[in-house]
This record gives structure tokens, C-alpha cells and sequence, in this order.
């Protein structure tokens, strides 16, 4: 048996041990090791990453505080196939078809892939017969379905978007499923719904109301109305007191302008500085590239929303417009970029699709 030495309890009650303090140091140390070699084997769960966008050094880049919505889901989806090299006297659309108006000059065996791929991002489950009907392929000369109607017209303005806005859409390119992805009618897109409250006139019946328009701000709703569907200039007040009232800003336009710049920054998922330098964000030359790019960004939109959609109007159905004025659906950055600072990543939606990229009556194949 072990017997505590005669001397010991005398000497351990002069020298008493304090140990919870090493206790606890232990223990956290302990603890913080588990947790490290935990998140070592199983991964973060709130993990952030990095979108660059800008030179290398400079710390220009999109922090995502949640690392999973820098890859976009609906990439999977996409289909895409490379053109056919045409052969020797290949007819051309124009030739054995009845009814081409835009797509006359491609080869038939590039008319039929794009017609193919068509279908599988605008009408996946309806196939040909969403813009054809039910009728065998002697009947797809007739334009009997709207949606053949708005097809032709939205082969147009994608046309026009890739020929016109190469400073924007540049390396990537758009093409139908860019905004579609899969479906008819495409997410991102915006009605008017001003004035937002009937009791009021004025100033105050476009505010202080959250709705989507405004981000769920109170800010006012007709930012998009006035910046996207019409030329308003964007402007907040003058930096200097007691000002002139011609030219400059009101106060509402100031808040108006937020309101479009928070939709901005949603549509893109991105922050105020990915666009400008935040210690002066009234001087534009002292902007982040991508404010250019953001700038062609509204007069695309514009061109599309005024010269394109509007050619639609007689043709698209009642339930397709907007649930309060009726008015037509429209474009905004979040159709194309649905909460990614590059639409599908950056994903090459062009090369594959010479066809789409050129308003002109010729396509080269290579
Ligand atoms: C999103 C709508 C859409 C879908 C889906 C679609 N087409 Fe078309 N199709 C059009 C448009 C628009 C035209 C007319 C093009 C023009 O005016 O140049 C057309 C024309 C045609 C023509 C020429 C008919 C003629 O005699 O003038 C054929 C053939 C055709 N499509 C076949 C198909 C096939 C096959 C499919 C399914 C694989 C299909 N289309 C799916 C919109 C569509
Ligand atoms: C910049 C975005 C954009 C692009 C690119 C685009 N569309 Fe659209 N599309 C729209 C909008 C907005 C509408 C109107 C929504 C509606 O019809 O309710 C629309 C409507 C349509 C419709 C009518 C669908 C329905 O059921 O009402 C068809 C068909 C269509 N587009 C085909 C195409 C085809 C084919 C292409 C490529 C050649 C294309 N779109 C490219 C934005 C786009
Ligand atoms: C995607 C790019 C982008 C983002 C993100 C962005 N802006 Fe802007 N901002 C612009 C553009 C483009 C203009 C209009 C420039 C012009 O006059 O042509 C502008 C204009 C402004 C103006 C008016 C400047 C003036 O000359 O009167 C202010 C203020 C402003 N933005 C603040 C913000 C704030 C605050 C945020 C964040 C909530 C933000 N912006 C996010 C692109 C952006
Ligand atoms: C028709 C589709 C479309 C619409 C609408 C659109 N964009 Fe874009 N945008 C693109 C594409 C495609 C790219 C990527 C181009 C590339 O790969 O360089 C892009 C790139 C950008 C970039 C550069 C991103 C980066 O990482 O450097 C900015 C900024 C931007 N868009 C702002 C806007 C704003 C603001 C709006 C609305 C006013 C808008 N865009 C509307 C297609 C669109």
C-alpha cells in the first residue's frame, strides 16, 4: 500500500496548488486543436473566397462570403455544339425553306443545329412545338404562334447585343440562354410598378413603400423606369451649398440614383467598389474599369428595352405583361447577370454561335 509520507500534509497546506489555471489553458488549447484538425478533415462551413477583377498585387477582387455562389449552377445545363463546316453546295435556308426572314443564309445543317439548341434553352420540355405547334414540319413556315413571332425579333436583338456591345458583353458573348436558361420567360425581368402608393401624389407615391423595384428600400420604385426605360441622367446633388437649382440634381434624384445603384450592385452581386473609388464617388475618373462597362451597360439596356421589346407588344399575350399597367416585360442587368459579376462565370457563349453574333447577312465558318 502507498502511504503519504508523515511530512506531506504539512508541506502541501503551506504550498497549495492553484491548477485550474494551467486546467483551463489545456483545456482551450485542447479544444482549439480539435476544432483545427475538424476543419482540417471536414472543411469549412463558412468558407469565403476570391473573385479577382483586376490586375494581379492591387487587391482588386469580390470577396464572397459564401464560396458556393461563385460558381454558377445553371452552367450545367447548357448545351452547346460546334458549327458544321459547310459542304460543297450545301443549300442554304433561304433556298428550302418558305418563311426565313433573318436566318435565310445560314447552311441548312446550321439552321437545324441552332434550331436544335433554340429549343433546348428557351422550351426544353416543348421542343420545337413551342414555337411550331403540334403540326408536321410542313406547317413551320406558318407564323401562327406568337412565340415564333418573338423568336425571330429576339434572334435580332441578340444579334445586335454581340455586334453592337462588344466593350460590354465582350470575351464571353450572349446568347439566348444567357437569359433564358431553360425557360420561356426568363428570371431578371421587371414591370413597372409606380406609383406605389394610391394615396399619395407627388414625390411620396413612388417611395417609401419596400418593393422590388427598389430593392426592398425604401428608396423610390421607379429607378428602373427612369434610368433603363427612359434617358434620365444619373446624378446625385451638388457638392457645393446653396447651388444654382438648373441642371443640378433634386433631392429625390439623389435617392433615386441609390436606388438604381443598389440595384446594381444586387443584380451583380457585388459591392459599391467593385465600380467606384469609395472617396469619391461623385468623380467617375477616378472609377474602377468595370463603371464604363456598367455605363455601356445602360444604353444596351435601353436599346434593347425601347427598340426591341417594344416591337413585341402586339404580339405577346395578356398574361405576359405586367401585372399592374399591363406594360411590356423588360431587360435589366439582373436578366443577363442574375447575381454574378460576369453572367455563367464568363462561359464562351459565342464561338459556337457565329450565327448570333452578327446582324449581317453572311456567317463565316470555320
Ligand atoms: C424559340 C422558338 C423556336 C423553336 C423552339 C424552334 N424554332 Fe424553328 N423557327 C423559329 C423561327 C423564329 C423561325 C423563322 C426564322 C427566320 O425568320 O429566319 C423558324 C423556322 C424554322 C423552319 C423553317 C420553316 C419554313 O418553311 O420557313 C424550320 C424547318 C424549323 N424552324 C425547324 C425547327 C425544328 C426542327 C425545331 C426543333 C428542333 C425548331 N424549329 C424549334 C423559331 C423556333
Ligand atoms: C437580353 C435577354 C434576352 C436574350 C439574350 C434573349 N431573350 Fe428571349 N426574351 C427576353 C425577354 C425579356 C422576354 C419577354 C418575356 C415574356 O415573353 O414574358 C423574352 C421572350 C422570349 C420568348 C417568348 C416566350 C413566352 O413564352 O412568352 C421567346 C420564344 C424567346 N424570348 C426566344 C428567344 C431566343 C430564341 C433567343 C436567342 C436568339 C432569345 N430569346 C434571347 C429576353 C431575352
Ligand atoms: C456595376 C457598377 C456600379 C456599382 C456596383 C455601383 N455603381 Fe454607382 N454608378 C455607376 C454608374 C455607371 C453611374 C453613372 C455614371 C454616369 O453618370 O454615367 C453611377 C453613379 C453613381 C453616383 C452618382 C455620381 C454623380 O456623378 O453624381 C453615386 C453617388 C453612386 N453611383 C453611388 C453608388 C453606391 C453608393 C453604390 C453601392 C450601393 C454604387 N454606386 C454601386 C456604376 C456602379
Ligand atoms: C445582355 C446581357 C447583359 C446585360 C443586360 C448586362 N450585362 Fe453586364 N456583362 C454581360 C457579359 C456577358 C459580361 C462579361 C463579359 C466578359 O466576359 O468580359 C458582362 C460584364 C459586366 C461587368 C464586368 C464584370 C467584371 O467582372 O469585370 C460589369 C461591371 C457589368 N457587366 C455591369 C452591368 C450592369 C451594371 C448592367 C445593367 C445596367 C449589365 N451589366 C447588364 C452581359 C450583360
Amino acid at each position: 500500500m502507498f502511504r503519504k509520507p508523515d511530512w506531506y500534509e504539512s508541506w502541501a497546506k503551506a504550498n497549495p496548488i492553484k491548477s485550474s489555471g494551467p486546467l483551463v489553458l489545456v483545456g482551450t488549447v485542447g479544444v482549439a486543436l480539435i476544432v483545427a484538425v475538424g476543419i482540417v478533415l471536414l472543411g469549412n462551413p463558412y468558407q469565403t473566397s476570391t473573385v479577382q477583377t483586376g490586375p494581379r498585387g492591387i487587391a482588386l477582387g469580390v470577396i464572397k462570403i459564401d464560396a458556393s455562389r461563385t460558381k454558377d449552377p445553371t452552367i450545367e445545363d447548357y448545351y452547346t455544339e460546334e458549327p458544321w463546316l459547310p459542304e460543297e453546295d450545301e443549300p442554304l435556308a433561304g433556298d428550302i425553306y418558305e418563311n426565313v426572314q433573318v436566318l435565310g443564309h445560314l447552311t441548312e445543317g446550321n439552321f437545324n443545329r441552332l434550331m436544335g439548341a433554340m429549343s433546348l434553352w428557351i422550351a426544353p420540355e416543348e421542343g420545337c412545338a413551342y414555337c411550331h405547334g403540334d403540326g408536321d414540319v410542313e406547317t413551320y413556315g406558318e407564323d401562327t404562334l406568337y412565340t415564333k413571332v418573338v423568336a425571330r425579333t429576339m434572334i435580332q436583338m441578340t444579334q445586335n447585343i454581340n455586334e453592337g456591345y462588344p466593350d460590354h458583353v465582350g470575351g464571353a458573348g450572349v446568347n439566348c440562354y444567357t437569359c433564358h436558361r431553360g425557360q420561356a420567360v426568363p428570371s431578371g425581368i421587371w414591370f413597372s410598378n409606380t406609383p406605389v402608393n394610391a394615396n399619395a401624389s407627388g414625390w411620396s407615391a413612388v417611395q417609401n413603400r419596400a418593393t422590388m423595384n427598389s430593392e426592398f428600400t425604401s428608396l423610390p420604385s421607379d429607378a428602373l423606369e427612369k434610368y433603363l426605360n427612359d434617358y434620365n441622367v444619373i446624378r446625385v446633388h451638388d457638392l457645393e451649398s446653396r447651388v444654382d437649382n438648373d441642371g443640378t440634381a433634386s433631392i429625390q434624384d439623389t435617392e433615386r440614383t441609390y436606388s438604381l445603384m443598389n440595384y446594381f450592385s444586387n443584380a451583380l452581386d457585388v459591392n459599391c467598389t467593385f465600380c467606384h473609388n469609395t472617396r469619391a464617388f461623385y468623380d467617375l475618373d477616378q472609377s474602377a474599369p468595370q463603371l464604363g462597362q456598367a455605363q455601356l451597360a445602360i444604353g444596351m439596356i435601353q436599346e434593347m428595352n425601347l427598340d426591341y421589346l417594344t416591337e413585341i407588344e402586339d404580339v405577346l399575350p395578356a398574361n405576359r405583361l405586367g401585372p399592374i399597367h399591363g406594360d411590356l416585360p423588360k431587360v435589366g442587368c439582373l436578366t443577363c447577370h442574375k447575381g454574378y459579376n460576369k453572367p455563367l462565370n464568363g462561359l464562351d457563349m459565342v464561338t459556337d454561335w457565329p450565327e448570333l453574333t452578327t446582324t449581317e447577312a453572311e456567317v463565316t465558318y470555320e
